[in-house]
């Protein structure tokens, strides 16, 4: 893929967080959604690809757009697979909570896990840990090893965990080996991300949240050089049956990186909806907004910050003022 992709993948996930912004702390976190699948989906088709959706916003009868297998892109190459998450945290955006994105991943066809939407087993870390990791490995041996190969003390090492009940033992074991916790509402793509970057205070990303969100995280630490490994965790027999229509045959292996995306060419975008610990969220000034985004491109491993300026008025209706944000 050429990277003048790139400044066009920004314009789509900067479309997405410009109109779903605009809901943010409205406690609805449907609106705001598909404020950005609306947007995402129109922008997207302005760019010179031939798209089609596999990481996407559900099954073609349970969502009209961006659904798995839906074309999108207005060119007849590069032929690429398109994993998408036009609103990653939709309840941070409802509640105006911090590190909602608008996201995509990129990648030439075939790359991308299709992973099917239910929960999925994870671990990631930054380039300095990666080959430390295992997921069927303890929390505790984990820790110890992310500790050693970044040169600190198993005190100073905080793990990222989703806030929910079925991580209890996580957080228990994490605090019995002595390392920090970091508790979030929602979001484990942007924790992901955090735990491979450097310096944004959190070392490792444990627990079980959305497959999709898995494949999307994995495209980004895939460029960032870090290390993810995953396992899906059906919850039951009709779990089991996705996996099976999925192709995917053994529900329970264990993937490496190179399984969840697999090759360099691939390109992550994301804007920040909500203010977050990697991106600014949307700042709307009357006439214009601002975002900000990050691009990266696996084959150069460039990440870019695009701070952008919008003018409002200049923009589509459905970017600049979304149906649910209109008065009556
Ligand atoms: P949505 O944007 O679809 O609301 O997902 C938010 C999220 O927190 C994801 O980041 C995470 O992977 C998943 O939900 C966790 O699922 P659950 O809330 O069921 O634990």
């Amino acid at each position: 893929m050429e990277r003048e992709l790139s400044l066009e993948f920004v314009r789509v996930t900067e479309a997405a967080a410009l109109a779903s912004g605009r809901l943010m702390g409205r406690g609805d976190k449907e609106a705001a959604d598909q404020a950005a699948v609306d947007a995402m989906r129109s922008v997207f088709d302005t760019v010179n690809i031939d798209g089609t959706v596999v990481i996407g916003e559900g099954e073609m009868d349970e969502a009209p757009m961006l659904y798995i297998g839906e074309r999108v892109g207005g060119g007849t190459e590069p032929c690429v697979d398109i994993a998408v998450d036009p609103l990653e945290g939709t309840n941070l955006v409802a509640k105006g909570l911090p590190n909602a994105l608008a996201v995509v991943a990129i990648a030439n066809r075939g790359c991308f896990l299709h992973a099917p939407d239910m929960y999925m087993d994870k671990i990631a870390v930054g380039p300095k840990a990666r080959g430390c990791i295992d997921l069927d490995a303890s929390i505790a041996e984990n820790l110890g090893r992310v500790a050693e190969a970044l040169k600190k003390d198993v005190r100073d090492v905080t793990a990222i965990v989703l806030d929910r009940e079925r991580h209890q033992h996580i957080i228990e074991d994490t605090r019995k080996a002595g390392a920090r916790v970091k508790l979030i509402s929602d979001g484990d793509v942007s924790a992901a991300i955090a735990a491979a970057l450097e310096n944004t205070g959190v070392d490792i990303l444990f627990g079980i949240g959305g497959a999709p969100e898995g494949v999307i995280a994995a495209a980004a630490i895939k460029i960032l050089g870090g290390e993810m490994q995953a396992r899906l965790a059906p919850e039951d027999e009709d779990d089991l049956e996705r996996i099976r229509v999925m192709g995917i045959e053994d529900a329970g292996k264990l993937f490496q990186l190179e399984d969840l995306v697999s090759g360099n060419d691939i390109f992550f975008a994301a804007t920040g909806i909500t203010d977050g610990d990697m991106l600014k969220g949307v700042r709307y000034r009357g006439k214009t907004a601002e975002t900000h985004s990050l691009i990266m491109r696996g084959i150069t491993g460039t990440i870019r910050n695009i701070y952008a300026t919008h003018t409002l008025d200049k923009k589509p209706r459905f970017i600049a003022d979304p149906p649910a944000n209109r008065r009556p």
